[in-house]
């Protein structure tokens, strides 16, 4: 089942999220995320357990995607395009957007897979990896 997130969430949003980032707590204050009316959270859940979730903020014609993770013994089952595809058929913008490390290339193949092309390189915006910039219209 894939719903929005609560408060209540956030320990297990954490966790996860040091998927992406070994300070994933500090930079991303969940339960602050939460209160943003321009921001979604959306959780994947089986069981009552979370398995993931996707973080997105709303700026009218465009969403981002900010962040995206999977619990790590759940991975490579569906469940991140599960959550994109969710968002596709449920956001009111026009287009999506993100941005990923060029290394990254698990995220970069379920956005490929998702629809998603690059659009532009920041170069060496990660020291001495490049960001991509990855766009789907809806
Ligand atoms: C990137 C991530 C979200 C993918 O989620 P996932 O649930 O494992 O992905 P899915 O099972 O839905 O895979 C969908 C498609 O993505 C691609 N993909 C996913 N993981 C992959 C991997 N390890 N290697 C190659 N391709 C991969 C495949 O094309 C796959 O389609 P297929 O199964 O039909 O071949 C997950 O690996 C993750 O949490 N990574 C750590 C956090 C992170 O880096 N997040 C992105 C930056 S915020």
């Amino acid at each position: 089942m894939i719903r929005e997130a609560s408060n209540q969430d956030t320990p297990k949003i954490n966790e996860i999220g040091l998927l992406i980032k070994k300070d994933f707590e500090k930079v991303f204050n969940i339960e602050e995320e939460l209160n943003k009316d321009y921001v979604q959270i959306y959780v994947y859940e089986e069981d009552n357990n979370i398995l993931g979730f996707l973080h997105t903020e709303y700026h009218y014609e465009i969403t981002d995607i900010v962040n995206i993770a999977i619990d790590i013994n759940n991975q490579n089952k569906g469940i991140g395009k599960k959550l994109i595809d969710y968002l596709i058929e449920n956001t009111k913008s026009e287009k999506l957007m993100l941005e990923v490390r060029e290394s990254n290339s698990s995220a970069i193949s379920l956005y490929t897979k998702c629809g998603f092309k690059e659009i532009h390189r920041r170069k060496n915006y990660y020291g001495n990896e490049d960001a991509i910039i990855m766009e789907r219209s809806i």
